[in-house]
């Protein structure tokens, strides 16, 4: 026989078991371990491992196995580092072209980076590139990561490769760069600078100030002629090329939380 609404006799109960367990589940939250696999800290396997050492923590209090996490809400740090869990947030990594600007509209009418990703959900660039420079650019909807990616003073390091004018630099020239030169915003920062050909630099800063890498090679007299960022922290792809874009994996959002956190600390402790 079959009840009022047509179905059989034996599946109400199944139904509404499925429906309990999950109402339950949502009321409840995602089981932790699962909430950091899909962030990319490894298996679930490791990731119970990681909740068993006592490194991960829920809302500043170390989280015990079997816990579960309502991840808009819920904040998640593994060795103090925030995860980047937040459903909605999208990172996409650009190979800017030059003649492309960084702001999300330009009065003069150029192209504009935000134009060449997807338009929805809106994002915005981490950090500025001139339109004249090329390479990697970050975008994103997380406001929270990308303050802490593109910090003036202890961002995570960015490296570049410029072509100068000029010819070779001296070794004192080369010196300069890498201790300090003097701009008219102050000295800049030690940075880690080669030569791997005659006029042709490989810089990695820790700052982020406006047109450094330009003022930086103008003030040892030595101008660039072709300016591209090769690396964002871990981030970088020789595959991608000018104007296309990818989403980050999930082991790159999560090396990317992780550099930003140990840039912080870095530079926060005294020295
Ligand atoms: N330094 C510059 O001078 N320009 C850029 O676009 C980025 C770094």
């Amino acid at each position: 026989m079959t009840d009022d609404n047509g179905a059989g006799a034996g599946f109400e109960p199944p139904l509404w078991e499925q429906l309990a367990e999950q109402s339950a589940q949502l009321h409840q939250g995602v089981r932790l371990q699962k909430v950091l696999a899909a962030t990319g800290w490894g298996s679930r396997r490791v990731c119970e491992e990681l909740i068993a050492e006592g490194r991960v923590t829920v809302n500043g209090e170390v989280a015990i196995l079997g816990r579960r996490v309502d991840a808009d809400v819920d904040r998640v740090e593994v060795d103090g580092a925030p995860i980047g869990v937040r459903p909605g947030l999208v990172y996409y990594l650009l190979n800017k072209p030059a003649g492309v600007v960084t702001t999300a509209k330009d009065t003069h009418g150029r192209p504009t980076v935000v134009e060449l990703v997807p338009s929805e959900p809106r994002v915005f660039a981490v950090g500025r590139l001139d339109a004249d420079t090329e390479g990697l650019l970050l975008l994103t909807n997380d406001g929270d990561l990308a303050n802490r990616i593109a910090h003036p003073s202890h961002g995570v390091e960015k490296e570049y490769l410029a072509g100068v004018s000029g010819g070779a630099l001296s070794a004192g020239q080369l010196r300069q760069l890498r201790q300090g030169v003097e701009l008219e915003d102050g000295i800049t920062a030690p940075a880690r600078v080669s030569q791997p050909e005659a006029g042709l630099l490989r810089l990695t800063l820790h700052e982020g100030r406006n047109r450094q890498v330009r003022r930086m090679c103008d003030a040892v007299g030595h101008p660039v002629t072709r300016l591209v960022r090769t690396r964002i922290g871990p981030l970088f792809d020789r595959s991608l090329v000018p104007g296309d874009w990818r989403e980050l994996t999930a082991a790159e959002r999560r090396l990317t939380i992780e550099a930003v956190a140990e840039s912080a600390r870095q530079y926060d402790s005294p020295s």
